[in-house]
């Protein structure tokens, strides 16, 4: 089957260990079965995987991919389920400490055919696209765990997002919006603040910005580069939601006083349990969300997407067709 892997690891030069080419198909251990993809969407973790962040390098060569909706093997249309508990785990699978996600232990979805535990099948609800589909598990699915299982924020609560074109990033400004949060964004750059406005945002700042006032909760995938910024801009008791430190995890100052000060709670968020992502997809569905889709490229260019996210140049979810 045509696949992309991970064949080697580099640092400062991730995409050299890019292979777009022939994979054997996957063995399926008992209680797996299999889906043949239809559209996969790209992820940072895609990245990091090639840098060697989280993909140890014994386990190599490793088919990419966390994203994927497809057809099982009964001929059900269904989106998969990136996380995998261990066997027996009953409970949130994100809190299994020895759960790991697709393309971490076991093959993903930048490929024709994934084997994934038959629990992990969620179904693809009508009306929904398939291009739309393959970008809900991974970046949707955490924001949608980061803002409505761990922000503790209500309709009209204000939400600072750190960042405004990326993956995440785009999804908690259309989930949050559709949820009638007020919803501001940081931008390095004004376009992609725009776009954020037309996305649903109330109002986009410059990354560092004084805000006019300070905000509930911060959604906070940035890192070092806002982290300072995303204290500084919460009120007493608010909350900063991390999932992600795309500029490095070593912030210059880690704000320790500020944070008891101001008795801020920083709470960590990683992916989604299936029901999330199940009452994810019917949200999308029930709201009328249209995931915004950066580029729809044939699985065999899959090169080209990963070249412009290492370079900073996605907005929104990179979808690869197959
Ligand atoms: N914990 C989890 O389960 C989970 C799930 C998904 C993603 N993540 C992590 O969350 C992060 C974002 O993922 P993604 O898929 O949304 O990635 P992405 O599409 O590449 O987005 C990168 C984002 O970072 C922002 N950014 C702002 N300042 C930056 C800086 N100095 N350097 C680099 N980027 C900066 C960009 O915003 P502007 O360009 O508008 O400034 C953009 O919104 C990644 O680190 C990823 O690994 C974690």
């Amino acid at each position: 089957m045509l696949a992309v892997t991970c064949t080697s690891q580099s640092m400062t030069d991730p995409l050299t260990g890019l292979t777009v080419g022939e994979r054997p198909d996957p063995i399926v251990p008992d209680g797996w079965t299999t889906v043949r993809l239809r559209t996969a969407a790209l992820n940072h973790h895609d990245v990091w995987s090639l840098r060697g962040v989280g993909l140890p390098a014994d386990r190599l060569p490793m088919v990419l991919g966390c994203d994927g909706a497809g057809v099982d093997a009964d001929g059900n249309e269904v989106l998969v389920h990136a996380v995998v508990s261990s066997p027996g785990w009953a409970g949130d699978e994100t809190l299994d400490p020895r759960r790991s996600l697709l393309s971490e232990v076991h093959d993903g979805t930048l490929a024709e055919v994934v084997a994934v535990p038959t629990r992990n099948l969620v179904p693809k609800p009508e009306g929904l696209s398939w291009e739309h589909a393959a970008c809900l598990p991974t970046a949707w699915l955490t924001a949608y765990r980061m803002l409505f299982t761990n922000a503790d924020v209500q309709p009209g609560s204000t939400v600072l997002v750190q960042g405004a074109a990326g993956g995440v990033a785009t999804a908690l400004v259309q989930l949050g919006s559709a949820a009638g949060l007020r919803v501001w964004v940081t931008s390095r750059d004004a376009a992609r603040g725009e776009q954020a406005l037309a996305l649903g945002a109330d109002q986009a700042f410059t990354s560092g910005a004084r805000l006019p006032e300070r905000v509930d909760a911060v959604m906070e995938t940035v890192g070092a580069a806002t982290w300072s910024h995303s204290v500084n801009s919460l009120r007493p008791g608010g909350t900063i939601v991390i999932s992600g430190a795309t500029s490095g995890d070593a912030p210059t100052k880690a704000e320790l006083t500020k944070i008891f000060f101001k008795q801020l709670r920083v709470i960590g968020s990683t992916m989604g349990t299936r029901d999330e992502l199940e009452r994810l997809s019917r949200f999308v569905v029930d709201a009328g969300i249209e995931p915004l889709v950066d580029s729809v490229l044939p699985l065999a260019d899959a090169r080209e997407g990963f070249e412009a996210m290492v370079a900073g140049r996605v907005s929104g979810k990179v979808v690869f067709s197959i």
